[in-house]
This record gives C-alpha cells, structure tokens and sequence, in this order.
C-alpha cells in the first residue's frame, strides 16, 4: 500500500462512512457530490490506493501511469469537494478505445462513496467522450457475482452478450466467470 499523507487522512475522516449514503439521500446535496475531473500525475498514488482496495490484484503506481501514458486510454477520477480543499479522488474509471470500439478496463469507488451515483457519472462521462469520438459500441468484462458493477452496467444499458466461463482464475465470480457486456452508442 502506498504511502497515504495528512490530507488523505482528513479527507476520509468526515462524514463517517455509514452515514454517508444517508446524508446524501435526505439532503439532495450534502456533503457536495463529487466532481468529474481528468487524473494528473498527482492523483497515481490515489488511484492505486483505490485500485488496490477493490481488487485482489492491484496496479502499482508506474503500471497505471504507464497506462494513462497510452494515446488510446481515456480516463477519469471523480474528485470530493472536501472543506479541506484536498480534491482528492473518490473513484476513478478507465476505458481504451482502439478503432471504433471501446472497451472499459477498470472502475473503482471508494468503499465510502459507493452507492451515491459516483460510479454512475465516471462511466456517463467516459460514454460522453467514446460518443464524442465516433466510437459504435463499448465492451466489459464482469465477475457474475458482482452484483453492484452488474446493476450499475445494466442501468447505463449494457446487454450481456455472452459470457466466459472459469474466467477468472483466482476465484472471482460464482465459479471464476464473467459476463461479457456492450452497449452500442451508435
Ligand atoms: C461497481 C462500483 C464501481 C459501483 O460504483 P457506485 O458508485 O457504488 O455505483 P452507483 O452509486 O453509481 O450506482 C449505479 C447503479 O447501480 C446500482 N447499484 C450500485 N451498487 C449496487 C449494489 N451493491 N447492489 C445493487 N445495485 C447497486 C445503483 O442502485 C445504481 O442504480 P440507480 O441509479 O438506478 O439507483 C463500486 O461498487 C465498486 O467500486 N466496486 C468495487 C470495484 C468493482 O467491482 N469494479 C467493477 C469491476 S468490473
């Protein structure tokens, strides 16, 4: 795990997690939703954290810059407007395109934040920009037991479209499979 600074800290300390979610639902709009931004190198530490706390494998910081680094990939963090003013991401998504196909390689929510719609608005934006740039249709991966990465996919109208069995070897999904996902934006 990555060194995490005072800020970091501060910023995870308030709300309180469970109440959160709750804030959120009975006033509309406190604590502020977080913002749509893209990553800088700044934010690499965070986003591994992220990676790292949602996934058995996680993803140094050099793997994911090196990524970013890649003209096809596209990617963004969703920041917390925190009293504090740190910014700092709550969620991250990323997709790479490749002719006129997109396919979305990760997306992670800070345990804290999930259930508010953040994972929502990072996949809205990134549909956003692949619509922008022609792209026809999107593809995933899934584990088949990944209820809540399932429901947020079928809420932004992607069909499975077949489904890979003892994909996952280390375990994931009801018997390591996965279910292949796309949405046609065009
Ligand atoms: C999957 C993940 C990114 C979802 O992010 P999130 O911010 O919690 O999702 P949202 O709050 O935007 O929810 C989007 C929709 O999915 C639904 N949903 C989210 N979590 C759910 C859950 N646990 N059970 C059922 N539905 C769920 C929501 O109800 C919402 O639908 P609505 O808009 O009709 O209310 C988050 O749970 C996460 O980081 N999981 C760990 C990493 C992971 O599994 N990534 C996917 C790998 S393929």
């Amino acid at each position: 795990m990555s060194r995490r600074t005072v800020e970091g800290w501060l910023a995870e300390l308030w709300p309180p997690a469970p109440w959160l979610a709750a804030l959120r639902r009975a006033s509309g709009r406190w604590p502020a939703p977080p913002f749509i931004d893209t990553p800088t190198d700044a934010d690499l530490t965070v986003i591994a954290d992220l990676h790292a706390d949602a996934f058995s494998r996680g993803w140094s910081e050099a793997e994911i810059a090196a990524l970013l680094a890649d003209p096809g990939v596209a990617a963004v963090v969703a920041r917390r407007a925190s009293p504090y003013g740190t910014r700092r991401p709550v969620g991250f998504a990323i997709t790479r395109a490749a002719a006129d196909e997109a396919e979305v390689l990760t997306i992670a929510v800070h345990p804290r934040w999930r259930g508010c719609g953040v994972g929502r608005e990072l996949l809205e934006a990134l549909l956003r920009r692949h619509y922008a740039d022609r792209i026809a249709s999107v593809f995933l991966e899934v584990a088949d037991d990944n209820a809540a990465a399932v429901a947020l996919y079928r809420r932004l109208r992607f069909v499975v479209v077949g489904e890979r069995r003892g994909y996952y070897a280390a375990g994931g999904g009801s018997a390591g499979h996965a279910l292949v996902m796309r949405l046609d934006l065009r």
